[in-house]
């Protein structure tokens, strides 16, 4: 099958193929943060993200989820639907972390009354900046399409908080991004994965997850490996 390189991003390599409509992810081994300032790669993180990946595409799609999943076709590849994307990133958050803590002056680790959704708008060179309603209307980013966002955000997060606590994981937050197939049906596209995801263990508290790559905590290979094994194993 003739794989054509359609757009290389900084955590995968996305591909298209001979069948009409559908496109390979290719998980790389590189870490970005801060805006692709900070960068890294190690050994097994990309065969890690597209298997934890694959694993909660299929049970969110078991569960209702409309995903753009279609198989794992092998360690490191996703067989996908391919999807016009919104330029949206929607981040549900279950406990206070990261920018959050900073933007209400919480404490890390501060349980939230109720999860918060965040829309931000996908654009690196602004730095994905969080934007409310009516800087997307302006943007051309239907309301019909931000009450999507939301909802799904909102039953992700409720499917996924019990699937992490069966595995000894808090689910702080997440990022997820959704597209748009050929028939205009919405849908989750793009990865869930400890790049975006904030898992603490439950009771030692420990981050498994790319703050480790971030903070420089060191044991981001075991970190994600730990999680993949939680997941699949
Ligand atoms: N089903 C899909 N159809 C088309 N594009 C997609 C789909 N799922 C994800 N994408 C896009 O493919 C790219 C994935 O590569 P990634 O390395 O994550 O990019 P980025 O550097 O933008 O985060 C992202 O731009 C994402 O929005
Ligand atoms: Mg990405």
């Amino acid at each position: 099958m003739a794989e054509r390189l359609l757009y290389e991003g900084k955590a995968k390599k996305v591909f298209t193929t001979d069948e009409e409509g559908v496109l390979l992810h290719r998980f790389k081994d590189d870490a970005t943060a801060f805006n692709a300032k900070k960068r890294g790669s190690w050994a097994g993180k990309g065969r890690a993200n597209a298997a934890i990946s694959a694993a909660v595409f299929e049970y969110l799609e078991a569960n209702g989820i409309p995903t753009h999943f279609i198989e794992r076709v092998d360690e490191t590849t996703l067989k996908t639907r391919r999807l016009e994307m919104l330029p949206v990133e929607v981040i549900v958050r279950n406990v206070a972390a990261g920018s959050l803590a900073r933007l209400i002056g919480y404490e890390e680790g501060t349980e939230l009354k109720a999860p918060i959704v965040e829309l931000c708008y996908k654009d690196d060179a602004l730095g994905d900046p969080m934007l409310n309603w009516y800087h997307f209307r302006e943007l051309g980013v239907s309301d019909a399409d931000l009450e999507f966002c939301e909802e799904l955000g909102l039953r992700v997060n409720g499917l996924l908080w019990p699937f992490f606590d069966e595995r000894g994981i808090v689910l702080v937050d997440f990022k997820i991004e959704v597209g748009r197939d050929a028939g205009g049906t919405l849908m989750l596209a793009d990865e869930i994965s400890p790049d975006t995801c904030r898992f603490w263990d439950k009771t030692s508290g420990e981050k498994l997850d790319k703050d480790r790559f971030r903070r420089d905590l060191g044991g981001v290979e075991e970190a994600y490996e730990d999680m993949l094994r939680r997941v699949t194993g």
